[in-house]
């Protein structure tokens, strides 16, 4: 028979084995954090700040319907990348049906930026209206004074109403056909010349799959999926990163890129992304350029793997690139091997960005750490 005292001694070093304490990454496996839960931030971004990793991400419930967002933004934090605490919802959906951010909404892809000037955090994200699906394709935008939040809803709104992106002009415009149908065997060049452009150009560009950047020069850019995911739209943000200025240009018409994530290593940007087939993978792609509004080229498949690994971008989307503080060329992909059936129990895949011939590549790694990146 145990005393109470040995009872409790014992509770207590159950507890302290079960706790978490990563020093590696498993990529697609469960990860738990400090609450010993798998970590809930899908389509995740990430924000270092004042020494201290924050993730953001959705915060999904279980079942098939578990992509609505019925709580918010969850906000993580990390000292070293492996273990990480639970900072609670960082942006709350609200109980005001009158509201564009009301529960149940779709809320995606929350990336957060620090705006130097103003000492604020900018958070925006893919906003769906509730029970519309896909058909909103908003951006939204909310800030903070405190980088776990809480987060202050601010607008959601589609883009650049009436405004000519940089590299298109108004002859080109004038001569785009609005697509009426589409069996219509030219679709595809009519896409590229601007039709939906066209249609669109009055009421707002459409924007889903997003991503912003920071670039050196503390101007950011907010990067979408728009013309019904055929086309992506890179915009200027303001100078207090609240709203875009009119400065934007068309990437890649035509060419369905979602998923994209852009980092920049000796002067040069690169842009992961997917194609589109909804919550099923597919090949990864990989873009350059000399600027973020100068002219992308695509550089194929980044995956270096099986042929399904490659096929499937290792069963992942890409979400974010993150780089790693203190270390030389140091680069982590980070995507999501979703799970429609059971949303929550989605997982993370985090591999080293590795680079043959200067040009980045991925290869599956069961298991690595930090120091991937001394050799
Ligand atoms: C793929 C996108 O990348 C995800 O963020 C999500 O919007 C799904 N499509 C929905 O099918």
């Amino acid at each position: 028979m145990k005393s109470p005292l040995q009872l409790l001694l014992f509770v207590f070093c159950a507890h302290l084995m079960a706790q978490s304490d990563y020093n590696k990454f498993t990529p697609g496996e469960l990860w738990l954090d400090n609450n010993e839960v798998h970590i809930n931030a899908h389509g995740g971004g990430f924000l270092f700040h004042d020494e201290i990793y924050y993730w953001f991400g959705e915060h999904k419930v279980g079942g098939e319907s578990g992509n609505k967002a019925m709580v918010g933004v969850h906000a993580y934090s990390s000292k070293d990348l492996y273990n990480w605490k639970d900072e609670g919802i960082a942006l709350k959906m609200l109980a005001d049906t009158l509201s564009l951010l009301q529960i149940a909404s779709v809320v995606e892809r929350p990336k957060v930026i620090y705006n130097k000037k103003t000492q604020k955090f900018v958070m925006w994200f893919h906003h769906e209206l509730k029970d519309q699906g896909y058909k909103a394709a908003l951006t939204g935008v909310t800030v903070s004074d405190h980088v776990t939040g809480p987060y202050v809803y601010i607008n959601s709104f589609r883009i650049h109403p009436n405004v000519f992106p940089l590299n298109f002009s108004e002859e080109q415009f004038l001569n785009a056909e609005i697509i009426e149908n589409r069996e219509d065997e030219n679709w595809k060049q009519k896409v590229i010349d601007g039709s939906y452009f066209k249609r669109d150009f009055e009421t707002g560009q459409m924007s889903r799959d997003m991503t912003l950047f920071v670039d050196d020069d503390e101007i950011a850019y907010h990067i979408t999926a728009s013309e019904e995911n055929h086309t992506l739209l890179i915009s200027k943000l303001s100078d207090d990163y609240l709203s875009l200025s009119n400065e934007y240009i068309r990437v890649f018409p035509g060419g369905r890129n979602e998923a994209p994530a852009i980092f920049k290593k000796d002067g040069k940007y690169y842009m992961f992304s997917s194609g589109l087939t909804g919550w099923k993978p597919n090949p990864g792609k990989l873009s350059v350029s000399d600027s973020m509004f100068g002219n992308w080229t695509f550089l194929g498949n980044p995956c270096k793997g099986t042929d399904e690994e490659n096929n499937t971008t290792f069963w992942s989307q890409s979400t974010y690139v993150l780089p790693v503080v203190g270390k030389k060329d140091a680069f982590i992909f980070m995507a999501d091997r979703w799970l429609p059936e059971n949303h929550i129990d989605g997982r993370y895949i985090w591999l080293p960005v590795e680079f043959e011939n200067g040009i980045p590549i991925l290869k599956w790694v069961d298991s690595w750490d930090l120091s991937f990146f001394d050799n």
